[in-house]
């Protein structure tokens, strides 16, 4: 299988490429700065070039805070970038996946209360950042353009072995020793990169006529807020790392924390669909935490 992976060198990408290699799959993962997905006519030459028989698309403007001001560029990237690859997709009759994000949805129901209930696919969306917003619109052109052919996988939280994420963010902050403030009132999945690739990789195995249109991708078990879950990296990691013995996390609440982007407060994702096409349970986010530490050498 010839894959063309648009995002590469990202936290995800990096993993898409390496599982890729290992089930020999043939890869071809341009850089931003040799093919940028705002440029239709290098990402059109490229496509009708290669041939590929998928293409995913992985890239994205993913500096949540800073899309606030850089509002230009993140749906230069997040909404026109999709729109050229689904064009140039749908042009060679090429499958085409889109990654994307909890954050299309704003944690809140219709009569705005506070949402509880995981989010299924087909829930209505209503980013509450630039970042959401223009993810939302990539995943409009993807099903307008490309129908049957394009499959979007929403996911959340992710973490990996390639920084910078949450996890990297906060065994640096545990080795200062210090008191490590993490938001304890906005839940979610928090979702090993390692695992979701190799769920990319069984998706485009399956045949478009099952797996098309929107499908939610994250680690199963009991949802969590960052406080849980950085909590959760320092029990299992403090005595592995110089200095976390004495770092402390500490919860704090979302709007003491002064981020630019607003997130939702709530944004698990019910998976049952992914469950029901892959024929097995999602990975527990507890034990791909593990799998992510063994791997960084912290467990
Ligand atoms: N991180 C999360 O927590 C999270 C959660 C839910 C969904 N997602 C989605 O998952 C996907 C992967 O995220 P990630 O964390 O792996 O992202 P990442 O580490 O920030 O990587 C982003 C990738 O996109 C590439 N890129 C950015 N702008 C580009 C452009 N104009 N043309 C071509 N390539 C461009 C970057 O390449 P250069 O470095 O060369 O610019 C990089 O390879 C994204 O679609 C993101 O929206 C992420």
């Amino acid at each position: 299988m010839k894959i063309l992976l648009f995002g590469g060198s990202g936290q995800l990408g990096h993993e898409i490429r390496e599982k890729a290699s290992n089930l020999n799959f043939q890869v071809v993962s341009p850089i931003s700065s040799e093919v940028n997905i705002t440029n239709q006519q290098q990402v059109d030459f490229l496509v009708t070039q290669l041939n590929p028989d998928i293409i995913i698309n992985s890239a994205a403007y993913t500096a949540v805070d800073d899309a606030e001001v850089n509002t230009v560029e993140c749906f230069a990237t997040n909404s026109l970038g999709s729109k050229n690859v689904a064009l140039a997709a749908k042009k060679n009759n090429t499958r085409l996946v889109y990654i994307s994000t909890d954050y299309v949805f704003s944690g809140k129901n219709i009569d705005n209360s506070p949402r509880t209930i995981p989010y299924l696919e087909e829930d209505m969306v209503n980013p509450l950042s630039v970042y959401g917003a223009s993810k939302n619109e990539g995943e409009q052109h993807v099903v307008n353009i490309c129908g049957q052919e394009g499959l979007i996988v929403r996911t959340s939280s992710l973490y990996g072995k390639k920084s910078p994420n949450f996890v990297h963010t906060v065994l640096r902050l545990f080795t200062e020793g210090r008191e490590v403030s993490v938001v304890n009132d906005q839940f979610m999945l928090p979702t090993w990169s390692g695992w979701l690739a190799e769920v990319i990789l069984d998706l485009v195995r399956i045949p478009k006529e099952t797996a098309h249109g929107i499908v939610h991708v994250s680690c199963g078990g009991d949802y969590v807020s960052w406080y849980d879950f950085a909590s959760r990296i320092h029990e299992l990691t403090k005595n592995n790392i110089d200095g976390a013995i004495a770092s402390k996390v500490v919860p704090v609440l979302a709007s003491n924390f002064g981020r630019p982007a607003p997130r939702p407060n709530f944004s698990v994702l019910n998976c049952s669909k992914l469950s029901s096409w892959l024929n097995r349970p999602c990975l527990n986010w507890d034990l791909a935490l593990q799998y992510c530490l063994r791997e960084i050498n912290v467990l």
